[in-house]
């Protein structure tokens, strides 16, 4: 009698924290196998991996500077030092990019993770770093003081809905409507924006992971 009554009292409590916190945002999703196969990484062309990228105690550290080239002779885009997310590219259904991200204090004007591809314009979702805020693209405001310390992001695109979801250490952040489907993709990194960029960008990422509904 006294255990069964503080197992409802336990479920209570826990009912109340899933109420509160609202859950965990991995909830309902299932892991989609990634291996190595699946992380590629662009960099500036003519510069060698290892002076712009490195793996090292489950680690991916990538850094660009603001007047390096970009990723291909033929690209007139900024520079970046990124991941791209392939095989696993989406066209409909939710998918949703897990990972611990880490920006040094100093890089400012860098994207830092994205969802490339949308029906209108080149991305669906661009999340930025100034001056150690998050911002969607170069405006709403989406989390502050990130610099360095090691944060979870989870960001979630529903495609059927047409949603775009960030949470950051668990926390739902950030909602936004999509730009429409098209062939996405899942990348983190370092991407110089347009404007407002520090001379050193520097991401490092762990644990990513990628899930579907
Ligand atoms: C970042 O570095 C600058 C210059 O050293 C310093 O003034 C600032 O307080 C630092 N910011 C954080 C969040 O550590």
């Amino acid at each position: 009698m006294k255990s069964t009554l503080s197992f409802l009292l336990v479920s209570l409590f826990l009912s109340v924290c899933v109420a509160v916190n609202g859950g965990d945002p991995t909830d309902g999703f299932t892991p989609v196998p990634l291996t190595d196969k699946n992380i590629v990484i662009q960099k500036p062309y003519n510069i060698p991996l290892d002076q712009r990228y490195s793996f090292k105690d489950g680690v991916h550290r990538m850094c660009v500077y603001a007047n390096d080239k970009p990723h291909s002779p033929s690209s007139h885009t900024q520079p970046r030092t990124e991941i791209r997310i392939k095989g696993l590219d989406y066209h409909s259904g939710v998918w949703q990019f897990e990972g611990y991200g880490f920006v040094p204090n100093g890089t400012s004007g860098a994207t830092v993770a994205q969802i490339h591809g949308a029906s209108h314009g080149a991305t669906t979702a661009i999340l930025r770093i100034y001056d150690g805020n998050m911002r969607f693209y170069s405006g709403d405001l989406i989390a502050k003081n990130l610099y360095d310390k090691w944060f979870r992001l989870n960001l979630i695109h529903d495609v059927d809905g047409g949603t775009v979801t960030v949470f950051i250490d668990g926390e739902k952040k950030y909602q936004t409507n999509d730009q429409g489907p098209g062939d996405l993709y899942f990348k983190c990194g370092v991407y110089a924006a347009p404007a407002h960029i520090s001379y050193y960008m520097e991401s490092r990422w762990r644990d990513i992971k990628i899930y579907k509904k």
